[in-house]
């Protein structure tokens, strides 16, 4: 069991060994069992966490805020725009003046081809554990409650389960590329067999490709691309069908619009469903795009564990928040 973590950041998915995340899910599941039982883990007392946001959050916000709370320390919410930010505090004053007042800097800056540079930023300048919420590139804290999710449901050795990974239409806005950039990083280590199913404009970040490749190679799994969502779906053990922006493609608002506005039919329902397994779960990090990247009926039917999923959030970032800030 790898335990040497402490003052570690956490800013990509890779930056744990797969037996320090290993490390991580049996603390967060040690920790799910000890809130269900209202035993005290008060593991981070007089502790203190920066949760700076420069975007929008229901999930991340929440359970950061409440896991502090419940591991005995205290989250300060900090938006960027009423800081000094915008007047010229840089990075490094970031990292160095939060550093001297907290115990933890946990950031989301998901700004494309800048977030996850200015969360290495603050890192370098810091001289205390850096936690990244979310950049254009990475969400490693969804990616492991989903991985804690998929085990809950699965077992343990996730060996020959089928993960679809697939884009999905939406409307709302052009949703980062960091949620499967994660999950093809971090399910390539844990045995899953993952399908990676987008349209041609939607490709992901090609140095991440290449290492789920290695990572796929490393540890013995399948690692398939496919444009076809139906053909992903088939035999499917976890489908896990999200919206992203085409970023490697446009960049700009209206050419993006158009290409999305060509798959309108790449939404989850129960016909799709329907091919795959019978005991397939469904899986989304939410917000969702209602009755556009997934029907009522799939996300709020038998198959959805969307709940327990945003729930174990919560888990994982207290089992990190531990294992990091002591
Ligand atoms: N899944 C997720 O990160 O949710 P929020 O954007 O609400 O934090």
């Amino acid at each position: 069991m790898q335990t040497h973590l402490r003052g570690r950041d956490f800013i990509g998915d890779l930056d744990f060994s797969k037996d320090e995340v290993e490390t991580v899910l049996d603390v967060a599941f040690d920790l799910k069992r000890k809130r269900a039982l209202g035993e005290p883990h008060a593991y981070l007392r007089d502790k203190a966490l920066a949760m700076l946001f420069f975007f929008t959050s229901t999930r991340t916000r929440g359970s950061f805020e409440a896991g502090m709370a419940q591991l005995g320390g205290h989250a300060a919410f900090i938006d960027s725009q009423t800081t000094q930010i915008a007047h010229g505090d840089t990075a490094k004053e970031i990292g160095e003046i939060f550093g001297r007042y907290f115990d933890g800097i946990a950031i989301r800056q998901c700004d494309w081809q800048f977030g996850n540079q200015y969360i290495n930023d603050v890192a370098r300048a810091s001289r205390i554990p850096v936690l990244n919420m979310q950049c254009d590139i990475y969400h490693p804290f969804q990616c492991l409650a989903d991985l804690m999710t998929i085990i809950e449901n699965k077992g343990r050795d996730l060996r020959r389960k089928r993960v679809v990974v697939s884009w999905a239409y939406a409307v709302s806005y052009s949703k980062p590329i960091s949620v499967p950039q994660s999950l093809i990083l971090q399910l390539t280590r844990f045995g899953c067999d993952v399908v990676l199913a987008h349209p041609p404009e939607f490709k992901l970040m090609p140095e991440i490709m290449d290492q789920a490749r290695d990572n796929a190679r490393r540890y013995h799994v399948g690692f398939d691309v496919t444009d076809d969502m139906d053909a992903a779906f088939k035999g499917a053990d976890v489908v896990y069908p999200k919206s992203w922006g085409p970023l490697l493609t446009t960049t700009t608002n209206d050419e993006g619009r158009t290409a999305i506005e060509k798959y309108h039919s790449w939404i989850t329902d129960q016909r799709r469903m329907s091919r795959a397994r019978a005991d397939c779960i469904y899986m989304h990090c939410l917000p969702a795009d209602r009755n556009l990247e997934v029907t009522d009926e799939v996300v709020d039917g038998p198959q959805s564990v969307v709940y327990d999923e945003a729930e174990n959030r919560l888990h994982v970032q207290k089992a990190v928040m531990a294992l990091t800030m002591a």
